[in-house]
């Protein structure tokens, strides 16, 4: 079977969570040599064409990844086809995912940390409205979520 080659992250925004997941998955598949496409994009439209949070783009920052060209964009049906694996941020937008999911589409849906053995079912929580330092907690789950999907898209060595 081919390898899947195409992973979507969506959250409510596409402001923080998803494109810090972006991010932190780009890196984890260069460095453990995944070809790859990834892209992010949020159930909701606020922010349709617009950067990242600055206190994402911070983070991002401090950790050595721009992402202030990232531009939101909302999830449409035709990702469903386009992406072997979308993944959500937590259950609120899994749930709208499977409700837009077109009947037979091709692509799979799952949480971010139910890919981290012992994290099952934990959302990564929406930063938006919460203190800077929540951006960091946002950062490390999300590098611990797409370390994990990236081992487990690139299969045994
Ligand atoms: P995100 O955070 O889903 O991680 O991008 C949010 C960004 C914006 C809003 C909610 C969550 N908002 O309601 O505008």
């Amino acid at each position: 079977m081919a390898k899947p080659s195409a992973v979507l992250f969506v959250c409510l925004g596409n402001i923080c969570r998803s494109p810090l997941a972006e991010a932190a998955f780009r890196r984890e598949a260069a460095r453990i040599g995944l070809e790859v496409a990834v892209d992010s994009a949020g159930t909701g439209d606020w922010h349709v064409g617009e950067p990242p949070d600055s206190r994402a783009i911070a983070v991002a920052r401090a950790n050595g990844i721009d992402i202030a060209d990232y531009r939101g964009r909302q999830v449409t049906p035709a990702d469903f086809e386009r992406f072997d694996h979308i993944v959500a941020l937590d259950g609120a937008n899994l749930a709208r995912l499977r409700a837009l999911r077109p009947a037979g589409a091709r692509a799979a849906l799952s949480l971010l940390l139910d890919h981290v053995p012992g994290r099952e079912g934990e959302p990564v929580a929406d930063p938006y409205y919460g203190a800077d330092e929540g951006f960091d907690t946002t950062w490390a789950d999300v590098t611990a979520g797409t370390r994990a999907l990236a081992r487990r898209i690139a299969g045994p060595e």
